[in-house]
């Protein structure tokens, strides 16, 4: 199965994961990316099964209503009842590292929020220790050399992503040669650094769930 295949493959099983429990009042957070856009694209059929769709970026609520999925802001729902996004590395205790699309902190919101996080992914992005990839952090402009010069200082390689601008009008700095021993410790030494927004490390709100394809099939994963 090819890579694109794979996503098909996982995206249709979160939502046959999802479908026993969609009622008219359930409320779906919906994640960004090519995965996310499989899953946004499996919904579609099924979009008068469910009350509304919250997105995690501009670019998942423009697919969302161009297939007609009704989607509200945050803000307008009393909870979200199931989140459903890709991630670009998962650990065995379904920690991530996300963001490689940019769309990182409206996707740490919405999974803060979720009720059940069903992370959907290909089997590559299973590792032992979180890192390879780099991690995305969304930095005010202004604080840009601080921030990277503190991430140095975490043992980090900061690479500024050149030309991209967030959702939220910020810049992401991709953290590279970070091998994640203490994901709950990073999280929380990153949070603590003056002008970082948020990053894409989600240790203390791991994935509940995690729907992973592979050649023999998708298999589900819990902590
Ligand atoms: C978006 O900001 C990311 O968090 C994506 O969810 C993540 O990069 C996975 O993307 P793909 O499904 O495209 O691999």
């Amino acid at each position: 199965m090819n890579s694109d295949a794979k996503k098909q493959a996982v995206a249709a099983a979160a939502l046959d994961y999802l479908k026993p429990h969609l009622e008219n009042d359930t409320v779906i957070g919906i994640g960004t990316g090519s995965t996310a856009n499989c899953f946004i694209d499996a919904l579609a059929p099924v979009r008068g099964r469910f009350a509304v769709t919250v997105a995690s970026s501009e670019a998942s609520a423009e697919r969302l209503k161009s297939h007609g999925i009704p989607v509200q802001s945050l803000t307008s729902v009393d909870r979200v009842d199931f989140y459903v996004d890709g991630a670009d590395q998962a650990n065995s205790a379904l920690q991530l590292i996300k963001g490689g699309g940019g769309a990182l902190t409206r996707e740490k919101i919405v999974a803060a929020v979720a009720r059940e996080f069903i992370c959907i992914a290909d089997d590559s992005k299973l590792v032992h220790t979180l890192g390879e990839f780099p991690l995305p952090v969304e930095v005010i402009p202004m604080a840009r050399s601080h921030v990277a010069r503190c991430l140095v200082s975490l043992g980090g390689e900061p690479v500024y992503r050149d030309g991209f601008v967030t959702d939220n009008g910020n810049i992401i700095l991709d953290v590279h040669r970070l091998s994640i021993a203490q994901p709950l410790a990073l999280e929380e030494a990153i949070n603590n650094i003056t002008g970082v927004v948020c990053h894409g490390l989600f240790a203390h709100r791991p994935a509940d769930v995690l729907l992973l394809a592979g050649d023999a099939g998708v298999r589900e994963l819990r902590a």
